[in-house]
């Protein structure tokens, strides 16, 4: 189904009577889905669109929420806290309390909440189908779930719907972005009513260390900022990252919502809830998992990004078509142009399928164990040409460009990647300007990088392959074996 708007909550919520009226209001048709059928009902892209009724179990399953919630807009109708209100004493009702307490959690994982009210039933409904309209990216993330909202001018718009009701906010933006579009965003912040901190820090990769938080504390307690402000972060990932750690930890963690500005910031660092700052050498290694209340993926800003920052981020796009999204491979081949010239609606399609992809594999493995790792593609390398040239020679993303060439060189060696592919995707990164041939001599300092922090002989790093256009495999490879292999691909 290429449109469904599925409608779940607990037994005796009310979704059925919103699902009701939802298809009312929308004239679509009205379907029914349990545990057994639900993936079917999805996957038949002959129906349009329609309104699904989910049985409560079938939302239980995690796997199946984060699938349904990739390929549909889901709503959740909210019954108080679920339960009878006597407090638990036996072994078995503390049992049932627990249960109870993850179905709950379970039903925050939604593109909205909504508390079922008959009195106000069609002005849910039209909340409802305007934001089945709008199709955001919802991010599983249990009781912190939230939306990535992409388009075009919806800064304005949806500042106010995420932070109106706020008495005090504290902007975090840097001094490029704030030279090109501090205005609109004063704007857009005064609209909502709230009164603003501004903090504008330096701008790069320089800033994001700890001295950089204790600037910003400084404005935020002269400015009371308190427990019931909000943080809104406007700027690329430096901005996004430092401002994110920052609400982590100030007076124990506030609310905040990311506007980024940058390519990377839209499709890598606005999903995953991951904030840090550098300390000394050490890239992110001071941060913490704080999810945003939202993110606003507004494609108007990457019209003034600079080209080598925006092709880079290219990079992490190949990356992420190549681990989960195979049309976006296709849509990356054939309209190469307008995607170099950032043609907004070309942009939008982009952007929200990089969110989709992360945020499906974020969410199918939150604790970062097996899964998440296919995002590394080309990132072992990549990160060992980056430390190599002193984070100063090669972007991020150029350095990932050439980490990926590697990568399927060496696939190919092994007989992993087909030679026709690792042919394609480097001529799709050489068609973005990217980096892919690398000098030999840079090759084996990398190689001597790689893990470094592995002395031991017979130690393994994970190395993730292309088999082919949407299908990687993480295969466990002893360190001198990678290093020996890599140094006769030099040659
Ligand atoms: N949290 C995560 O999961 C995650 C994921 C990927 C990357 N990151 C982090 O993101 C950072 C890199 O992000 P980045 O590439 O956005 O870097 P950045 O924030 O430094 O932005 C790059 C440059 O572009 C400028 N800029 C930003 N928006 C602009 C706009 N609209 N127009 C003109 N100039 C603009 C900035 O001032 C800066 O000079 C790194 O620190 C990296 O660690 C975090
Ligand atoms: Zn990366």
């Amino acid at each position: 189904m290429t449109r469904p708007l599925l409608v779940v909550g607990p037994p005796h919520s009310g979704k059925t009577e919103l699902a009701e009226s939802v298809a009312r209001h929308t004239g679509c048709e009205l379907l029914h889905a349990d545990a057994a059928n639900l993936d079917t009902q999805l996957a038949d892209t002959a129906r349009p669109a329609a309104v699904i009724e989910v049985d409560s179990d079938a939302w239980l399953d995690r796997r199946a929420r984060v699938l349904a919630l990739d390929r549909s807009v889901v709503v959740s109708v909210r019954n108080g806290d679920g339960h009878d209100g006597t407090i638990p004493t036996s072994h078995e009702q503390f049992a049932t309390a627990a249960l109870w307490k993850n179905a709950t959690t379970s039903f925050t994982e939604a593109h909205k909440v909504v508390d079922f009210d008959r009195e106000e039933l069609t002005s849910i409904s039209g909340e409802v189908a305007a934001l089945w309209q709008r199709c955001p990216v919802a991010i599983a993330a249990g009781e912190r779930s939230y939306v990535v909202d992409v388009g075009q001018g919806i800064t304005e718009q949806c500042c106010l719907e995420s932070l109106i009701g706020h008495t005090t906010l504290l902007l975090i933006t840097d001094s490029n972005v704030d030279k090109l579009h501090g205005t609109r965003v004063a704007e857009a912040i005064q609209a909502t009513g709230a009164r603003s901190v501004k903090v504008v820090l330096g701008a790069g990769e320089e800033q994001k260390h700890l001295g950089t938080l204790s600037e910003i504390f400084d404005q935020a307690q002269r400015g009371g900022v308190d427990r019931s402000s909000s943080i809104v972060a406007v700027g690329g990932g430096v901005v996004t990252d430092i401002a994110g750690f920052a609400a982590a930890v100030w007076m124990r963690g506030l609310r905040w919502v990311a506007f980024p500005t940058t390519l990377l910031g839209m499709v890598d660092a606005s999903v995953g809830g991951k904030t840090a700052v550098d300390f000394g050498e050490a890239k992110n290694a001071v941060g913490a998992f704080w999810q945003p209340s939202a993110v606003i993926c507004d494609v108007d800003w990457l019209r003034t990004e600079s080209d080598r920052n925006y092709s880079s981020a290219l990079a992490e796009v190949v990356k992420t078509a190549i681990v989960g999204d195979p049309e976006l491979f296709a849509l990356l081949e054939n309209e190469g142009n307008s995607i170099a010239r950032r043609e907004p609606e070309l942009m939008i399609d982009v952007v929200r399928r990089c969110v989709r992809v992360k945020a499906r594999i974020v969410g199918l493995d939150e604790r970062e164990s097996g899964l998440r790792a296919v995002l590394n593609l080309g990132h072992t390398i990549g990160h060992a040409l980056e430390a190599k040239g002193g984070f100063g020679h090669w972007t991020h993303g150029e350095a990932v460009s050439l980490g990926l060439a590697a990568a399927l060189k060496l696939g190919e060696q092994l007989g992993i990647t087909p030679s026709d592919t690792a042919a394609r995707v480097l001529k799709l990164l050489r068609s973005f300007g990217l980096p892919v041939d690398f000098e030999r001599s840079d090759l084996t300092a990398a190689t001597e990088l790689i893990g470094h922090d592995k002395k031991r002989a017979g130690s393994k790093v994970r190395f993730v392959f292309v088999k082919r256009v949407g299908e990687v495999s993480i295969q466990w490879l002893v360190l001198e074996d990678l290093r020996e292999t890599m140094r006769t691909l030099a040659d």
